[in-house]
């Protein structure tokens, strides 16, 4: 069994926890919080073993009566790899502690490709990832990027990618970040971040794309101009993307025609929290123009980068092949194809 923590437990970070309990190879070890909180309760309740950052955390969930059985570095001496789910930036300030007790770790996209030097998409670059210390997992809207432009690159040789993404301005718990009544250019000075993140899976893309912050809570929406060297029609799209593991094509003939849609569809497959861990494509937004393909792509962010944590510590540990890890990920997560 792998041995594995989970340090800080927020929107990714209890979705990784959860998911690691599903998996027949690994035994979560524990989480680690901030704040005696809500959260805490919960996963306390779950006998997911609670650790403390510091000392005035411990001394907090002790008054909380919530049992904490020690400290990050209590927990860190009981695993193989953490799973790092702190806010932006702060993995980067753990990285020493990780480095003290000689730990795997995973990092998530809110760091910074330079960290690890190594950042991950499972069905990109696995084989890469097998045995090294440390990885990032890339960010949702990365993550869901790569999926797509890999299996096209590989099918239809790509030229160029164009993206423009409608980000969600907040996640549903970040009451602190809004109301919010505007679009907010994200950035201004172009490119967004999202093109050159994609380069550091697929170093060979040529891609450009542009961002706006739009006032909703669930999902991204990507648009998306990709010119490729062959010769294409819609239904080569189709069935190459039919074929790519994490991508699901959706319709609006059959009612989904918003991120609200995409939403209830998860709702009504019974996946824990309504997750969605595939990219959602509309089949019929597919159009192919001359050497160009169209679409547009829905990505749960709260969701897309789980089966990535999961397989990324299989490919640390290094004893799984690529599609072993991926078959094993999809089925304990109820991931469609
Ligand atoms: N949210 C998304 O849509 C999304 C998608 C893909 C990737 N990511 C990336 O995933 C990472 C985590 O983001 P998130 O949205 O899950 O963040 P989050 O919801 O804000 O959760 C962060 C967690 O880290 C804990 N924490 C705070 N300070 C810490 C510290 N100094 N050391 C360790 N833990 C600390 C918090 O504890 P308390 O709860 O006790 O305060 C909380 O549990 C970031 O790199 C982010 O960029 C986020």
């Amino acid at each position: 069994m792998i041995r594995v923590g989970v340090n800080g437990y927020g929107v990714i970070g209890r979705r990784v926890a959860d998911a690691i309990s599903l998996q027949p190879d690994m035994v979560l070890e524990g989480i680690v919080k901030v704040k005696a909180d809500y959260k805490a309760l919960v996963a306390v309740k779950k006998n997911y073993n609670l650790y403390a950052i510091d000392e005035k955390s411990l001394k907090s969930f002790f008054e909380a009566g919530l049992n904490p059985k020690g400290m990050l570095k209590d927990l860190l001496r009981e695993v193989d790899v953490i799973v790092d789910a702190s806010p932006e930036g702060i993995g980067a300030q753990n990285n020493r502690i990780y480095k003290e007790f000689d730990k795997k770790v995973i990092f998530e996209g809110g760091e910074e490709h330079e960290l690890t030097g190594l950042s991950f998409v499972a069905q990109c670059n696995f084989d890469v990832a097998k045995g090294k210390k440390s990885l990032r997992v890339v960010s949702c809207n990365t993550t869901a990027l790569c999926r797509v432009l890999d299996a096209l690159d590989k099918a239809f040789k790509i030229k160029r990618a164009r993206a423009v993404i409608a980000r969600r301005a907040a996640d549903p718990d970040e009451i602190s970040k809004g109301p919010i009544d505007a679009v907010v250019l994200d950035p201004v000075n172009l490119p967004s971040h999202h093109g050159p993140d994609v380069q550091t899976v697929l170093p060979h893309i040529d891609i450009f794309t542009m961002a706006l912050k739009v006032p909703t809570t669930h999902m991204h929406l990507h648009s998306l101009i990709i010119s490729v060297r062959e010769k294409v029609n819609e239904d080569d799209v189709i069935d190459v993307l039919k074929g790519t593991t994490r991508v699901i094509l959706v319709n609006s003939k059959n009612g989904i025609k918003s991120t609200a849609h995409i939403m209830d569809f998860a709702r009504e497959l019974g996946r824990i929290r309504y997750d969605l861990y595939e990219v959602a494509v509309w089949a019929d937004s597919i159009r192919v123009v001359e050497d160009e393909i169209y679409f547009y792509m829905g990505v749960h962010q709260e969701a897309i980068v789980i089966p990535e944590n999961i397989d990324a510590i299989r490919a640390l540990i290094g004893k799984y092949s690529k599609e072993e890890s991926i078959k094993l990920t999809n089925k304990t997560l109820g991931i469609i194809q």
